[in-house]
Parts: C-alpha cells; structure tokens; sequence
C-alpha cells in the first residue's frame, strides 16, 4: 500500500461503505487509469464499464477468475497477477493441511484442549501417510511444488489435467475420476475455469471413497459444496481439508460440525514474505505498464 501510495493517487473504493460506492465511482472514474483487487474480489465487467479510461487491472494473486477476462480484452484492458511468487507457500499449505487430516492434528489439538486425554478418552489410531496413493489435480506451478514436497513421504503420486506435462515425473491418470478412484488423497491446484468449474462432483467423490480426503488450496467453484457436504455426512468420503469455499467467507454451517474436517480461511498464500513479494509483483507490473514497458506477469 505505501509503494502504491507513492506512485499514484489512489482512489479506495475498498472503503467505502456499500451505499456510497455509487456516488464515490461517478466521482472518481474519470480518472481512473488502472485498478488493484485480489483474487477473491476480481473485478467484474459492470465495473471495468464505468471506469472508460481503465488501462490495466493488476491482481493481487495468482488466480485471475474472478475478473471478466472478456469484458477486459473487449475493453483493451491489460490484466496482471502475481505467479511464482506464492507458489512455495501455497504448496506448503497444502502440505500442511495433508498431514493435518492425515494425522487428524485439529481433532487432537480439539481433544486435548477438552480434557479428553486427561480423562483417559480412548482415541483410534488413523492409517499412515506412508503408502498412500496423493492425485493431485492440475499440475502447473503449484501442483507441481504439492508433488515435490510430497516425494520424501513415501506416497504414490498421480496428477491429471486435461493437458499432459511433459516430462512430468508423477504419472498422469487417464481422468479426474479415474485419478481420485486411484487416489487416497486428492489435492485440488487447479485453476478455476469454464472447464474445472464444479468439476469435483458427487462421482470424483464417490470415486475418492470413504477413506478418502480431499484437500482444496484452490477455488471453492472447482468442488460441488452440496455434493461435498452430502458425501463427508453420509460417510461416502472420508474427510476433507479445505482453504477455499464456493462462497467466501461464508462456510457453511454443516462442515463446521463435521470433525473430519479441517478449516482455514483462504490463507494459503498468507505469509509476510510471500504477501510481501505479491504486493510488490502488483506495483512493479503498474508501473512498467505506466511507463511503456513489459509487463513483469500478464495474463493471457
Ligand atoms: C490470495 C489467491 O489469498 O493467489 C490467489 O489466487 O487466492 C490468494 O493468493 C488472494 O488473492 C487474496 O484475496
């Protein structure tokens, strides 16, 4: 925000309570040459409309999804994120959350805080991570750091993606169903797009199985919330762990009683230096784009 601050005259719609935007955009649009939002909040075509003389939206994130990528082209808009940067802290979170639901780490931190332990509760022993089977569904940056970390446990990797990597050390499964039939724990990296948008259905759940976890650090649109809830309270899926949620931040109130799973508030990439890294990815695309340079991460 400092390095903005000093390089443009910010305009902060962010802050401006939902009845006054209106009269704040009829204020500023005419001035407004670029515009900065994250990845949850996007930018939307009816809003890129008002601001006519808008050259550029950088994105603070990696997942561009939730901008109108079509009314941005039709409109000359250039549209930028923040790749790379995020990845090794993404991937660690997923990491994270596998060995959280692996070693069910919430429900013990919840077992002993309740006194359980001290009152000799007994406690089932779950199966090891050493030997299972992780898919891993979409293999790019992310995906790809996921499975490196993942290497020193002693699991079996398989990823799918429409397209095949080359080279790609993890072999690819025919299809997302046949990777989470094969798969004990599936990990959603995807990008959300028209064609991975409610991909992750009642059938890939099925075919992940009751003893099965899915873990998302993705978008929340990839999985079928409904289908999901359905699946963990039928006992149809063995357990999930989750960072993204179809509608954010609301989460809804079925998962939170649900002890096999586990929860965290879209913070994959929360970290000082990668948040830091991020921010700075934003100005410096803003201002090579200001100053007739090449764009440091476009989109498309
Ligand atoms: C951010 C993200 O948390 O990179 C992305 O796509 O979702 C995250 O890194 C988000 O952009 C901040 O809202």
């Amino acid at each position: 925000m400092e390095a903005l601050e000093r390089g443009f005259t910010c305009h902060h719609l962010w802050r401006v309570a939902d009845d006054g935007r209106d009269a704040f955009l009829d204020r500023v649009a005419p001035r407004v040459r670029g515009a900065v939002t994250n990845g949850a909040v996007g930018m939307s075509g009816t809003l890129m409309r008002r601001l006519p003389e808008l050259e550029i939206v950088a994105v603070f994130g990696v997942g561009v999804d939730a901008v109108d990528l079509a009314a941005a082209r039709q409109q000359g808009v250039q549209v930028t994120n923040t790749p790379d940067v995020l990845t090794d802290d993404v991937a660690d979170l997923a990491m994270a959350l596998i060995l959280a639901a692996a070693r069910r780490i919430c429900a013990l931190d919840r077992f002993v805080r309740a006194g359980e332990w001290e009152k000799g509760k007994d406690l089932l022993a779950p199966p090891s991570l050493r030997g299972k089977t992780v898919g891993i569904f979409g293999f790019g940056r992310i995906g790809r750091a996921v499975a490196r970390r993942l290497a020193p446990f002693g699991v079996h990797l398989r990823y799918f993606q429409p397209r095949p990597v080359d080279d790609a050390a993890v072999p690819r499964a025919a299809s997302l169903e046949a990777l989470a039939n094969e798969s004990d724990y599936l990990v959603v990296c995807a990008a959300a797009t028209e064609q991975t948008r409610g991909a992750i259905g009642s059938e890939a759940l099925a075919a992940l199985g009751p003893s099965g976890v899915l873990v998302n650090v993705a978008r929340g649109a990839i999985v079928d919330e409904p289908a999901l809830l359905h699946a963990l309270r039928s006992g149809e899926l063995g357990g999930a762990a989750l960072d993204v949620f179809a509608d954010e931040p609301h989460v809804p109130p079925e998962l939170l009683e649900l002890d096999s799973v586990t929860l965290t508030p879209h913070v994959a990439s929360m970290t000082v230096e990668t948040r830091d890294a991020m921010g700075r990815l934003v100005v410096e695309n803003l201002a090579a784009h200001f100053a007739g340079e090449p764009l440091p991460s476009a989109v498309g």
